[in-house]
């Protein structure tokens, strides 16, 4: 028996990687994880992007939206999800706050979910405004993913999740943001919320691979989160959403026939069971009779 896996061994997925597919017209395959389990089957499914997106706020820890979780709520899913992912480029999301002060604590930040979880480039929601803080993290050697249109982190300041630029003023100022990010040097920008007439001209107009999520097929790549794939989210899913396996189906019917196993004594059957070695088993069963003998 051959040790050796059938097919061409899987390459590291890194920045550069990300670029040659937008060169060649390859597609980018991004989904959400947040634990080890789903970092290894993305991982091992063949993703290029594994993102550890701050969406856990909601998916993982029931929070309403993205602003409330910490950087050490994100470090700590970040790790776990490195000791799941081989090949695909591990991005995590810097949550809200720690970017919004200063570039020094963008910086420390973002150095921490390299030092602590080894993640290989943070993502920062804004365009043109956070330039300088962009410049200030890449210059301390970490990759960094852009997002723009319907950032979750303004969802105050947006008035709700509404998809952004459908006004022309609104395209103008998202192709700003976009070349300005590019310019900047971003290992590729999610495009998330926006018209996708919009998206295609963005991709068309940056040589940074943008990655799409509610922004149409024209984009170099797609991302949707872990939970709304396989119908995990307890709600009315987005528009963009497409639902490749129903997890909440199968893990109700398995709770639900466990649950009715063990009220039935059904569960565990003997064959589930430990048993004593014979010769224990023996000497037991001839203990217990003298002890039955003694008492009578
Ligand atoms: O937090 C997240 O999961 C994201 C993606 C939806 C792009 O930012």
């Amino acid at each position: 028996m051959s040790l050796t896996p059938i097919g061409e061994p899987r390459r590291k997925v890194t920045v550069a990687t990300l670029r040659e597919k937008k060169l060649h017209h390859e597609p980018i395959a991004c989904l959400t994880a947040y634990d080890y389990a789903a970092a290894r089957l993305v991982d091992e499914a063949g993703m290029d992007i594994v993102l550890v997106g701050d969406s856990l706020a909601m998916t993982m820890l029931g929070y309403d939206d993205t602003l409330s979780v910490t950087m050490d709520e994100m470090l700590h899913h970040a790790r776990i999800v490195r000791r799941g992912v081989r090949h695909a480029l591990l991005i995590a999301d810097m949550p809200y706050g720690s970017y919004h002060v200063s570039a020094e604590d963008a910086v420390r930040n973002a150095t921490r979910f390299v030092k602590e979880a080894g993640v290989e480039a943070v993502k920062l929601e804004g365009g043109e405004k956070r330039i300088d803080i962009i410049r200030r993290i890449l210059d301390a050697e970490i990759p960094v993913a852009g997002h723009i249109g319907l950032t979750p982190q303004s969802t105050n300041a947006m008035g709700g999740y509404k998809v952004q630029g459908k006004s022309l003023s609104d395209v103008e100022r998202l192709m700003r943001d976009a070349v300005a990010l590019d310019r900047a040097g971003v290992a590729c920008l999610y495009l998330e919320g926006i018209p996708r007439e919009v998206a295609s001209l963005i991709t068309a107009e940056v040589g940074t691979p943008t990655i799409g999520i509610g922004a149409g097929p024209e984009c170099d790549g797609q991302v949707l989160v872990f939970h709304d794939l396989l119908n995990l989210t307890f709600g009315q899913p987005a528009k963009f959403v497409r639902r490749y396996g129903d997890a909440a189906a199968l893990i109700t019917e398995a709770a639900q026939k466990y649950r009715a196993d063990v009220q039935a004594r059904n569960y565990p059957s003997d064959d589930e069971s430990y048993h004593l070695p014979k010769e224990t088993r023996a000497s037991l069963e001839t203990v217990l009779d003298r002890k039955q003998t003694l008492r009578k």
